[in-house]
C-alpha cells in the first residue's frame, strides 16, 4: 500500500472526517473514537440508531488500557491468543470514553484487526495522537456488510474516502466475546468459534441470551439483501424453486451441494466453511442485483463450525434464532 494513501487517510481522520478501511473481516467506516463530532458522522452516514455501540479498533494490545477501565485475566488471555485477529472483546469502559461510542453502556467493544492496511493505518493514527478508530461495518444500517471497496462505494457513493485493500479474507464480522463480567459470553458468533474461546480460557463459555447487552448484529432482521431470502434444505431447493416459479416468481439459488433445477439461475458456493464465509456477502450482493423476486439459499450444515454462517443467513432471512 502506498504510504501516501495512509497519510491522506490519517489527515482526513485528524480533520474529524470518516474514512472507510479494510479489515480481515469486513470493511469498517472509521472515525477518531475520542472525538464526538467525528463519531457523530458515522451515525449520520450509516443511518444507525444513536444508542447502538461501536467497536474501537486499536493498533496493538498496549492501547487497550486507553479504552478499557479494567482488563480481566480472561480478556488478557484472549487478546494474547487471538489478536491481531477477528475477535472483539467487551470490557468495562475507561473513564472519559464517549457515550456515543459505547451507546451509553458501562462497557466498550475493542478489537485489534489483523489486516496489514488496518494495522498501518492504526499505527499511523497513533503517531498523530489518534489512539483508536471507532468503526462499524461500512454499510447502511441493517444491510449486508461490505467485503470489497466496491461494496462500500455502492453503499455510500463517491464522496467517501475508501482505502482499498482488496477483498476481505474472512468475510464475516468478528466474534464478539463479553469478558466484562466473571463468566465469558459470546454475543456474536464468528469464525473464531466457541470451542476455541473455551479452550483458550480453560472454562465453559456460553452463547448470548436475551438479557445480553444490545448488539445490532443480533436484531432478527439484519445483514439483509433487498430481495426476500428463503432458506431451504439441500434436498428441497429444487422443489421450492419450482413452486416459486410456478407462482410466476423469478428465483436465484445459492447452492453448496445441490444442482440448480432446470431454468433456475444459481451461484455456486464453496463446501468449505472459511471459503463460504469469504464469499457469502459478495454472493448475496450479486444475487440482489440479479433482478429476481426470491433468493433461495441452501441451509448449511447443523454443525458448530457453521454456526456463524447459519446465524448470518437466518438474520438475512428475517428469522430469529
Ligand atoms: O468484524 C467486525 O467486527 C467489523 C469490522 C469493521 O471490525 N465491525 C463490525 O461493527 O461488525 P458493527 O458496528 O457492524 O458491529 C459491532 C457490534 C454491534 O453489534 C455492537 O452492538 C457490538 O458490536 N458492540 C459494540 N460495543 C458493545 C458493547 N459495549 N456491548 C455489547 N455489544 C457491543
Ligand atoms: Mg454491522
Amino acid at each position: 500500500m502506498d504510504s501516501a494513501i495512509i497519510a491522506a487517510a490519517v489527515s482526513k481522520l485528524r480533520a474529524g472526517e470518516v474514512v472507510a478501511f479494510p479489515t480481515e473481516t469486513v470493511y469498517g467506516l472509521g472515525a477518531d473514537a475520542a472525538r464526538a463530532d467525528a463519531v457523530a458522522k458515522i451515525f449520520e452516514r450509516k443511518g444507525r440508531p444513536p444508542d447502538h455501540p461501536l467497536i474501537v479498533h486499536i493498533a496493538d494490545q498496549q492501547a487497550l488500557t486507553v479504552w478499557a477501565g479494567a482488563v480481566s485475566p480472561h480478556a488478557h488471555t484472549l487478546a494474547e491468543r487471538f489478536w491481531p485477529g477477528p475477535l472483539t472483546l467487551i470490557l468495562p469502559r475507561a473513564p472519559g470514553v464517549l457515550d456515543s461510542v459505547t451507546g451509553g453502556q458501562a462497557t466498550i467493544g475493542v478489537r485489534c484487526p489483523a489486516h496489514p492496511i488496518a494495522t498501518a493505518l492504526l499505527q499511523a493514527c497513533a503517531l498523530h495522537g489518534i489512539q483508536g478508530l471507532a468503526a462499524p461495518s461500512a454499510n447502511r444500517f441493517g444491510r449486508i456488510s461490505p467485503t470489497t471497496a466496491t461494496h462500500v462505494h455502492e453503499e455510500f457513493g463517491p464522496d467517501l474516502m475508501i482505502v482499498d485493500g482488496g477483498p476481505c479474507r474472512i468475510g464475516i464480522e468478528s466474534t464478539i466475546v463479553d469478558v466484562s463480567a466473571v463468566d465469558p459470553r459470546i454475543l456474536r458468533p464468528g469464525i473464531i468459534g466457541l470451542e476455541a474461546i473455551a479452550e483458550a480460557l480453560h472454562t465453559q463459555v456460553f452463547a448470548t441470551n436475551a438479557e445480553a447487552p444490545r448488539v445490532p448484529g443480533t436484531l432478527a432482521v439484519h445483514y439483509a439483501p433487498n430481495t426476500t431470502l428463503l432458506l431451504a434444505a439441500p434436498s428441497e431447493v429444487a422443489e421450492i424453486a419450482a413452486a416459486l416459479r410456478a407462482h410466476g416468481l423469478r428465483v436465484i439459488a445459492l447452492l453448496r451441494e445441490g444442482q440448480a433445477p432446470p431454468g433456475i439461475a444459481s451461484i455456486a458456493m464453496p463446501l468449505n466453511v472459511c471459503a463460504y464465509a469469504e464469499r457469502l456477502y459478495a454472493s448475496l450482493r450479486l444475487a440482489d442485483t440479479a433482478r429476481v423476486d426470491r433468493i433461495v439459499v441452501e441451509t448449511p450444515p447443523e454443525t458448530a463450525e457453521w454456526l456463524a454462517i447459519r446465524d448470518r443467513l437466518q438474520r438475512a432471512a428475517g428469522l430469529s434464532r
